[in-house]
């Protein structure tokens, strides 16, 4: 299969085929996990957009159901878009999703499973109440979807939030529900920006500021604070603040929404309109993102498909409470074969990469730790505050600094005529050093019609004290890396002509004049997961 079709993962989520988007209500529930998501049972491209439904006891392996919505009714005729899953009390689980009408008037549905005692919950009944909401007053109804995941307040009420865009103003509606059917708005949202258009796909739920569990979202307590998350501009960006519940206020601690490359989002390269949810199984909270194509539409024809999930991530709050960390959930781990590892090399200043023998890198797992020493010749730089994707398109994989450019070529063919870089350099601001990492795509593929862009970010690490790592997730046409173990994440799409399948290599390298020492590599071939139909 992987011969007729080099671009598809192995270890990541895809349909058998067509086209697949945001992933929809992920919930654990009555011991399964499920995984919705914007799904086109017809064909390739986005349209009939309905409910995919899998299911997994371990995020790893899936099996496909029938889609749980389809769009029958008026008010979703022309597609079942995004939306939620709430577990209200019972446990009852409930979808909440927009539905869009014949005229594109974007309205909010709900609906319920037909038989709680199928622990596959197959089948989805939608609500002759529906629909439950539609756009008024000030309310644009092309602007006014993606309702989140309800939470229940001190009163007893249930509250949720919609993506819209009010007066211009990226916003959050607010609704109020006393049995999660009927709902009302509030007269001020939970949270808007001047600084954006649009709110789409909106998340809220807290997170510990006192250890790495999860947090349900109704959990009322100490030691929490909350996360807003809004996608637009392509990206997902997210805010840390306060919430109180009596008031329905929050408030921004981190840099409010705006359109930055500074902005915090959960993936400074291809990754959108994500949902997380609450895994009560393990206590944590897990994220899927949706991570598009960036190929062409005729290439989606060919390959019959467009679209994957992430794979799935824990999220929780960084030590320093500024920011969120994410990482692979450990069932990962599962998936792990053959393993490779290096140990302390020194890779001196501008020599040639060093190939890591012995691994099919194109389905792999890789995680690298590297560190550098006397960083007083690092590369000045004379502000501390600057934009890292821009500097990693000007200083790209092949521009030479003294620490840096070094990292990982993955993807890479024989004689280096195709590969992706994942690397770090080492600047010097004026009042501190700056860890820029980088995902540098301009020589992933010999193709021309496909996107090479270059992605950048910068990890909130002191690189004088603590090592620099990096994990890459190697999967065919998705390279999904973390840096600084979790503090950035940067997902790449590439479709190699050359290095694929076992063609594909994976080198260390060091392309700055300054040495660094590759403290530990550990990679490891990675088997396929179970993707099986039934329907
Ligand atoms: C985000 C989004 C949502 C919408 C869905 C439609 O990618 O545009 O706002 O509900 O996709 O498929």
């Amino acid at each position: 299969q992987h011969h007729l079709q080099p671009y598809r993962t192995g270890f990541h989520f895809q349909p058998l085929k067509n086209w697949i988007n945001d992933p929809n209500g992920p919930m654990y529930f009555n011991g399964v996990y499920h995984l919705f998501y914007q799904y086109n049972p017809y064909g390739p491209l986005w349209g009939n957009i309905s409910w995919g439904h899998s299911i997994s006891h371990d995020l790893v392996n899936w099996f496909i159901l029938e889609p749980a919505l389809s769009p029958k009714e008026t008010y979703d005729i022309e597609g079942c878009l995004s939306g939620s899953t709430t577990i209200l009390d019972g446990p009852k689980p409930i979808i909440l999703y927009t539905g869009q009408d014949s005229d594109k008037n974007q309205l909010q549905n709900l609906a319920f499973p037909k038989n709680l005692s199928d622990p596959l919950l197959k089948d989805w009944i939608k609500w002759d109440g529906n629909p439950i909401l539609t756009a008024v007053n000030d309310i644009n109804s092309s602007q006014f979807r993606d309702p989140s995941t309800a939470w229940m307040g001190p009163d007893g009420k249930w509250r949720m939030v919609i993506g819209s865009e009010i007066n211009g103003h990226g916003t959050a509606l607010l609704y109020y529900s006393s049995n999660g059917f009927n709902w009302t708005r509030s007269d001020k949202p939970l949270h808007f920006s001047s600084e954006t258009g649009m709110w789409e796909c909106p998340d809220f739920y807290p997170v510990s500021s006192v250890g790495k569990n999860g947090i349900d979202v109704s959990f009322q307590g100490n030691n929490t604070v909350h996360v807003l998350k809004a996608s637009y501009n392509g990206h997902e960006y997210y805010v840390i603040g306060s919430y109180d519940p009596q008031t329905d206020q929050f408030l921004a601690v981190t840099q409010d929404f705006r359109v930055s490359n500074m902005q915090l989002r959960y993936d400074y390269g291809r990754f959108y309109a994500s949902k997380s949810f609450y895994d009560s199984a393990k206590q944590r909270r897990v994220l899927w993102g949706w991570v598009d194509e960036g190929d062409s539409e005729l290439d989606a024809i060919k390959k019959g498909w467009s679209g994957l999930q992430s794979f799935p991530r824990s999220v929780w709050l960084s030590d320093t409470h500024k920011q969120l960390v994410q990482w692979p959930v450990e069932e990962i781990e599962k998936l792990r074969a053959k393993q490779v590892n290096m140990k302390n090399i020194e890779l001196k200043g501008e020599t040639s990469p060093l190939k890591v023998p012995g691994l099919r890198a194109s389905q792999a797992d890789i995680e690298v730790f590297f560190s550098v020493t006397n960083l007083s010749d690092a590369e000045q730089i004379d502000s501390d505050v600057f934009d890292p994707q821009l500097l990693c398109e000007q200083k790209n994989a092949s521009s030479s600094g003294s620490f840096g450019p070094f990292g990982i070529l993955v993807l890479a063919s024989k004689n280096l005529t195709e590969y992706t870089a994942v690397f770090f350099r080492v600047f010097k601001g004026p009042n501190k050093f700056h860890v820029l990492m980088c995902s540098d795509q301009s020589r992933s593929s010999v193709a021309e019609k496909v996107d090479k862009s270059i992605y950048g970010t910068f990890l909130d690490l002191d690189p004088l004290h603590e090592k620099i790592s990096l994990r890459s997730l190697i999967d065919h046409s998705i390279v999904e890396s973390f840096g600084g173990e979790g503090l950035a994440c940067i997902t790449a799409r590439v479709y190699p002509k050359i290095a694929i399948n076992k063609h594909a290599k994976l080198y260390v390298f060091n392309n700055g004049t300054k040495n660094v020492t590759l403290s530990s590599l550990n990679a490891w071939n990675m088997n396929k997961t179970r993707i099986v139909p039934i329907g």
